[in-house]
């Protein structure tokens, strides 16, 4: 008889709500205070703010991952082109992106095959959302 496996979610991973909120605080506090991710930073100060982000991406990320829907619940969408279609996203905007949520992962220190699998779903995401060459 064959019975049927349930893979664990990212979300579940993660550590669920609280997992994903603390990796979502610890990405957008990088993105305030590191030196390194002031372009990010500005960029954000042309849309509506890191504060809105912070809220925004743990709706997001929520279902992304695996758990509960809350951004589609919210906007009726997940789309990330349409997101970020207001916002200049070249090569090394996305890959200053990537870098502060690999700083952010180390700093919740996940597992490593854990940290691997969702850098490797962000890496398509970031991808999706660069809109110039
Ligand atoms: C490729 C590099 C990326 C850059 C440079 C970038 C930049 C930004 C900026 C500047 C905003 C603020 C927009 C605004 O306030 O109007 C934003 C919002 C957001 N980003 Fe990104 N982003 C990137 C990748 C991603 C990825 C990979 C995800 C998801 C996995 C993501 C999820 C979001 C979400 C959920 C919001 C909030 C959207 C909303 O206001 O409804 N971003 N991003």
């Amino acid at each position: 008889m064959n019975i049927p496996v349930r893979r664990q979610s990212l979300y579940e991973d993660l550590g669920g709500e609280e997992g994903v909120r603390e990796l979502v605080k610890i990405f957008y506090d990088i993105i305030e205070t590191d030196p390194e991710a002031e372009a990010l930073r500005l960029l954000h100060l042309r849309g509506h703010g890191v504060a809105h982000s912070r809220i925004e991406q743990f709706n997001f990320l929520s279902g992304f991952l695996g758990g509960p829907q809350y951004y589609v619940q919210k906007y009726g969408h997940a789309r990330l082109r349409e997101m970020h279609e207001h916002i200049p996203i070249g090569p090394s905007d996305r890959d200053l992106w990537l870098a502060c949520m690999v700083k952010a992962i180390a700093q919740v220190g996940l597992d490593r095959s854990v940290a691997d699998k969702l850098m490797r779903h962000l890496t398509r995401a970031a991808e999706t959302c660069r809109n110039l060459d």
